[in-house]
């Protein structure tokens, strides 16, 4: 195993000092996070999408706090020294303050993590300071916010308009000044994501679908790899077709049982002869 030093919020920072973009995906398991850490991903997300593309679920609501710690352990197995974010799933922040730091901290000392995200804008903005003066670092989630899809009436850009846009904006700022040291544009229009870019001033920005002037891209694992049966949103790039792949072999081993070509003496264990000769004795 490459063995590389620990992602930290300052390293981040200093990416977006230097003008290199922070590479980040989402991951919900062992062997995944464990090829992130080779290819060197600077954070991972165990996103609550986990409830879509692990559990078959519709939506995102149902993941519970209880999957989101499991799934989360099983990351920070596969990845030491990435950065680990644990998002937070539905009804484990919203309630009030006190919940939101509660549930925070669970990831933070039951798996590992290295800070949280939650969605919502200025509304939500007393949950981040909580969080954050709970000591836990803290991410925000702007633009189409997955938990908030029946609002939102379905998966769908936002901020096209410019009073919806300048609602963006202006709730990014109140995260930032809540203390969230970074924050996501899901699926916001190029430019509005570059004023947000451009005015953050102690905070980074990320990208989902949102263009490139944020400091870094986020993607969901298992659609740049085929993996989602359902449907591949637009913004994702399919960088290899995994499914089809996994797909091909599944059919070659139905095929090969069927025609008894598997398994071969590679794949058996034997016993000896003497041994065997003993057992056979020993029977009726
Ligand atoms: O749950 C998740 O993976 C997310 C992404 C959609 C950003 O929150």
């Amino acid at each position: 195993m490459t063995e590389r030093k620990k992602v930290t919020i300052p390293y981040l920072f200093k990416k977006v000092a230097n003008n290199e973009p922070i590479t980040w995906l989402t991951c919900y398991d062992y062997p995944t996070a464990y090829l992130q850490e080779q290819a060197g991903i600077d954070m991972i997300l165990v996103g609550d999408s986990l409830a879509m593309t692990m559990l078959g679920y519709e939506s995102t609501l149902p993941a519970t706090m209880d999957d989101m710690i499991r799934h989360s352990q099983a990351v920070r197995r596969g990845s030491a020294n990435v950065f680990l974010i644990g998002d937070m799933p539905y009804m484990s922040y919203q309630p009030s303050v006190e919940t939101a730091i509660r549930n925070a901290g669970r990831f933070m000392a039951e798996a590992g993590c290295d800070g949280i995200k939650l969605e919502g804008g200025a509304e939500m903005a007393d949950r981040i300071r909580g969080i954050v003066d709970a000591g836990i670092p803290a991410q925000g989630h702007l633009g189409l916010t997955p938990q908030s899809v029946s609002s939102l009436g379905g998966y769908k850009v936002q901020g096209k308009g410019a009073l919806q846009a300048k609602r963006i904006i202006d709730n990014a700022k109140a995260l930032e000044e809540a203390g969230a040291f970074c924050i996501l544009l899901e699926m916001v229009p190029d430019r509005v994501c570059k004023i947000i870019t451009e005015r953050a001033e102690n905070c980074i920005i990320m990208s989902l679908g949102s263009g490139p002037h944020a400091h870094g891209q986020l993607l969901i694992y298992h659609d740049m790899f085929g993996l989602y049966p359902r449907f591949k949103p637009r913004m994702a790039k399919v960088f290899g077709n995994a499914g089809e792949v996994i797909l091909n072999g599944l059919k070659e081993y139905v095929k090969e049982v069927s025609d008894k070509t598997f398994p071969q003496p590679e794949n058996w264990f034997t016993i000896t002869d003497e041994e065997y000769d003993e057992l056979t004795n020993m029977l009726d």
